[in-house]
């Protein structure tokens, strides 16, 4: 369908009903909502029974603000629930994951079977190593099966994994790793992008020089680049892992035995350490990847388009999933890995089913063009899913005809790295959904639009979403740090979990998310915060100060924009200026993340500032959206402004 059918049908507005060929079928009934609001707590406890006990719990929740646990006293194994129960249960020999490489024609199948013997090798190994419950263990892997055989060993001992997206620098793993002093990594030499070996193990070594705590690292060898190599304290994994015996006898842990730790930006330069614990966690991931896409196990071939490294890796590419035994694709390598119609190629192989990505991918699929996917029979999908931020309703559109054939109703999952699993989404089968709305709260979870002063706003009217009420999944805290949990996500409106996104509800009462409003931006999905980037810039010897807004950006949703002044020694020339744009730029994608690095680089004499002295980035981001300027009346210089919107028209934009 051409961008023009897709604004012409836009304008008038319409929703889509449930389409027939879910309504009958659906796993999830429409007296689901009524079911879980007579009693939400009694209705998660039955919905605990997906996962395998070694002793049922006799408690569901308790809660204390800010502090939940859920079926507390039950006892359980993490990986036992994923794994084992299917091998047991006699559905070993079907495919949990179909892997696929980055070059065309690598790929590999793993049957539940296959996995459950990975999964006891690897944790053998790791105990060879010298993990203990209760460890941290920093996993920083491309998209290889091993990636997951380590995170399912890792909880298998009742260790702890942290994952750090491979795309981190050195420095930003390094103080993910001291901040919950992991003492162990699991990594590989490198990784493949579009057939290029991109390095991870340089990183991981010049990260260790200021982790002298980390006492082993396991290395997978997946490019066969030359590695530097520290006797004593690196391990190949095909040394370690292969040999290992395929059996292991897995122990039960305590409900909330903690699972994994998450870094995510907040609105400090400080990411933070959000943890989940076992029960709560697997209950809800189980539960709404059921529901939420209408799984069916025996049939559908899954692929969650998302990297392990985030939590929607975790949550619907590994947890999710695995407990109710669907087979997957694993994908490793980028769209456009060996072509712009890889993905397409990858869904009419594998008569792929139910697809779940972001929607800046969304856009830049549909930027690509709509005659490639018509190129392909996609028939095979029958659900479609996006995640990450808003989605715009062209992407929207787009996808449901160009890639879902009209056919397939899309779920659009609103949710956190904080909140573990689905929040707010349509169901398939019972929901109508609208181009852009996430519509309401997942059976057993509510949610709440209130305005400034914590009051529910009434349909037609926008504020900040809430939760108002405790729910499995929930993280159950900030690493080393339950002030800031308290202070960040339950002070805002007492009671209530601040999301930090704004919403609104529209006329009928359906629910749309409008980002965020606190100082965290979304770059392709991607949190970080402005403070965490100003932070990396002002750390280059050039800067004097740095202030950063993300401003909308038509592929990435937001794209980040700084304004920096220099101190006076740099040099005057535009020759000098260009050179430290791009030495800054480069700068911050060494400090945190190629990721973070600012689309566009303002160098200015001076910022705005209120008498106070607090930098006024509402303004920055209205001079970087070219928007009209509001009230300036509190700046010391209102000049300023003006002067710095007049820098931006003669600045050019580098966009990499
Ligand atoms: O602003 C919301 C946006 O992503 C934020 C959470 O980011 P993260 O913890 O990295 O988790 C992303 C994957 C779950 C939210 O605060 N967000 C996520 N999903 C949506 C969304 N915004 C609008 N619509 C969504 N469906």
């Amino acid at each position: 369908m051409s961008e023009a059918k897709i604004e012409a049908w836009l304008d008038e507005d319409r929703a889509f009903a449930p389409s027939a060929e879910f309504t009958a079928q659906a796993n999830a009934q429409s007296s689901i909502y009524e079911d879980a609001d007579a009693d939400p707590v009694a209705w998660w406890r039955r919905q605990a029974d997906r996962l395998t006990w070694a002793s049922e719990p006799t408690t569901s929740l308790e809660w204390n603000l800010p502090n939940a646990t859920w079926f507390a006293d039950g006892t359980l194994n993490a990986s036992v629930s994923c794994v084992d129960v299917h091998v047991k249960e006699g559905r070993g020999d079907r495919v949990a994951y179909h892997w696929v490489g980055d070059a065309e024609g690598e790929s590999r199948t793993i049957t539940y079977r296959e996995l459950l013997g990975e999964v006891c090798r690897t944790a053998n190994a790791l105990i060879e190593l010298g993990v203990k419950k209760g460890d941290r263990v920093a996993v920083y892997m491309p998209m290889i099966p091993e990636a997951i055989f380590t995170m399912l060993a890792v909880v298998r001992l009742g260790a702890i994994h942290s994952v750090v997206f491979g795309g981190f620098s050195a420095e930003a793993l390094a103080s993910r790793i001291l901040d919950s002093d992991c003492r162990f990594v699991v990594t590989a030499d490198g990784a493949f992008r579009r057939g290029a070996a991109s390095p991870l193990k340089p990183a991981v070594d010049e990260a260790l020089k200021s982790c002298p705590d980390v006492s082993a690292v396991l290395v997978v060898q997946r490019t066969h680049e030359d590695v530097d190599w520290v006797e004593g304290r690196d391990h190949w994994w095909h040394d370690v892992v292969d040999h290992q015996s395929d059996v292991h006898e897995a122990q039960a842990f305590p409900a909330e035995t903690t699972m994994f730790i998450m870094y995510t930006s907040g609105t400090t330069a400080k990411p933070k350490g959000i943890f989940h614990t076992t029960a709560g966690y697997l209950t809800q991931v189980a539960t709404t990847y059921n529901y939420v896409f209408d799984v069916k196990p025996e049939t559908d071939v899954c692929w969650t388009a998302a990297d392990i490294g985030w939590i929607t890796g975790h949550s619907y590419i590994v947890y999710g999933p695995l407990i109710n035994g669907v087979t997957q694709i694993m994908y490793e390598g980028l769209p456009d890995s060996g072509g712009r119609d890889r993905w397409w190629k990858i869904i009419s192989q594998y008569q792929v089913t139910i697809l779940y990505t972001a929607p800046t991918t969304i856009r830049t699929l549909m930027k690509w063009g709509h005659q490639i996917p018509a190129a392909f029979d996609l028939t095979s999908l029958r659900l479609l899913g996006t995640v990450g931020e808003p989605i715009n309703p062209e992407a929207w559109m787009w996808y449901r005809m160009n890639v879902g054939g009209n056919r397939c109703p899309i779920v659009d999952t609103w949710w956190q790295t904080e909140t573990g699993a689905i929040i707010c989404s349509p169901l398939p089968g019972i929901s109508s959904t609208k181009p852009g709305a996430a519509m309401r709260s997942l059976p057993g979870i509510s949610v709440a639009v209130v305005d400034d002063s914590g009051k529910e706003v009434g349909n037609g009217e926008g504020g900040y979403l809430v939760i108002t009420a405790p729910w499995p999944s929930m993280t159950r805290g900030i690493w080393g740090d339950p002030d800031r949990f308290l202070e960040t996500y339950w002070s805002r409106f007492p009671g209530k979990y601040f999301a930090g996104d704004g919403a609104k509800l529209d006329a009928d009462g359906d629910l749309w998310l409008l980002g965020r409003v606190d100082d965290v931006m979304n770059i392709s999905g991607h949190r970080l915060s402005t403070t965490e980037v100003e932070h990396a810039l002002v750390g280059h010897p050039a800067v004097a100060e740095a202030a950063v807004v993300g401003a909308s950006d038509e592929t990435t949703g937001q794209a980040i924009v700084a304004f920096v002044t220099l101190k006076l020694s740099v040099g005057e020339t535009e020759q000098d200026h260009a050179r430290v744009i791009e030495e800054l730029r480069a700068h911050v994608a060494n400090t945190i993340s190629p990721i973070a690095k600012p689309r566009q680089i303002i160098l200015t004499p001076d910022l705005p500032k209120t008498r106070s002295g607090k930098i006024m980035r509402r303004l920055l981001r209205d001079v970087a959206e070219n928007r009209s300027l509001g009230d300036v009346t509190t700046l010391t210089d209102p000049t300023v402004v003006n002067m710095i919107a007049g820098l931006m028209d003669t600045h050019a934009t580098s966009e990499d």
